[in-house]
């Protein structure tokens, strides 16, 4: 059975990003491939957090996790600081990751532009981020169009350990989806959607209420025109909505232009928001539940414990491949 591990970061709540990007794709894999998820509260310190706020949105997202669909009895469900070994070998893989690598990571250059300091974690997470995929030797990582540097990046660092210390890793390839894999930002189509972004009305979160999706959708940033119809280069904006209106309902683009053919986009804005309310509502039924269950603790010491397993094959390996004394 081939291999899957990815992660998302508890540093605000998940998104409708986070989720057609990329935790929709770990529910569907989870049928048909050995998987490891993850909450990445290690990657989450990259910038300041406030400690009770971390602790609350690291349960947050394992409970959206499992109310999106993973069955934990199928998947490993865990937080990456309860396998030590992601911190170990994401040292030894600092270690082998040059300058000049890190210096062209888009995702730093945005997130430390303007700021007068920046804290050395945030420059080496993409190193971090390679430990987590080779400590379990993924074949394919489920991610959203923004990881997709990041990965490369992994890659190479595997081709870089198997030609310096011998084969070790498998060479991890990314499983991007074609559609709404950037999920834009509802104010301004330029911007993938973010749960960093200052203005709450630009992005959707998977707990938002039914009224307040209805109402940042209804004021979602459109043309001036009145055509529902797909088109990013000149229709950014409309476009963006038609890609969620798809990935919800399930629904060709072309079949969702026709349905809307000359009604204009107040219609097609009242039944997406229907859409995106049918879809988040039973999964924040489903995330009440689980939080009010008192399970999810167990879920993830047993997460841990299978993963540790794993990760501690790998971690042995490669540390005797680098010359450490393993005893
Ligand atoms: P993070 O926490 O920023 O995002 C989690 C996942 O959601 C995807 N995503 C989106 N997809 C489409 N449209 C959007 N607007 C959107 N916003 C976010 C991301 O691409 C990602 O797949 N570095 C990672 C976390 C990480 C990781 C890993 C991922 C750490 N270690 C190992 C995979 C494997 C991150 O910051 O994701």
């Amino acid at each position: 059975m081939k291999r899957v591990l990815s992660g998302m970061q508890p540093s605000g709540q998940l998104t409708l990003g986070n989720y057609i990007g990329a935790l929709k794709n770990f529910t569907e894999l989870q049928h048909t491939h050995d998987c490891y998820f993850m909450v990445v509260d290690l990657h989450a310190i990259t910038v300041p957090q406030e400690p009770a706020a971390l602790r609350e949105q690291s349960e947050a997202v394992a409970a959206l996790y499992i109310a999106a669909g993973i069955d934990p009895s199928k998947a490993n469900v865990f937080l990456q600081s309860h396998v030590r070994q992601h911190a170990e070998l994401g040292w030894l893989f600092t270690t082998l990751t040059y300058m000049g690598e890190l210096e062209r990571m888009t995702q730093f250059k945005d997130k430390s532009a303007g700021k007068d300091s920046v804290g050395a974690g945030l420059f080496t997470y993409p190193s971090l981020m390679a430990a987590d995929i080779l400590l379990y030797n993924a074949d394919l990582v489920p991610v959203g169009d923004d990881q997709k540097q990041h990965l490369e990046l992994t890659r190479d660092l595997a081709h870089r350990f198997n030609q310096r210390f011998g084969d070790t890793y498998t060479i991890p390839e990314p499983y991007i989806p074609q559609v709404g894999a950037r999920v834009m930002s509802l104010d301004d189509a330029s911007n993938k959607m973010s749960k960093s972004n200052p203005n709450q009305g630009s992005f959707i979160t998977m707990l938002d209420a039914p009224d307040v999706i209805r109402k940042k959708i209804s004021r979602a940033v459109t043309d001036s025109g009145r055509e529902v119809k797909f088109d990013p280069q000149n229709k950014p904006e409309v476009s963006n909505l038609i890609s969620i209106y798809a990935q919800c309902s399930k629904k060709p683009v072309a079949e969702i232009e026709a349905m809307y053919d000359g009604q204009g986009y107040g219609p097609f804005k009242k039944d997406l928001a229907e859409q995106v309310v049918g879809l988040l509502e039973p999964i924040q039924e489903r995330y009440r539940d689980i939080r009010a269950s008192g399970e999810l603790h167990s879920i993830l010491r047993e997460g841990a414990e299978r993963a540790s397993v794993q990760a501690e094959k790998m971690l042995r390996a490669t540390k005797e491949k680098m010359g450490f004394l393993v005893l």
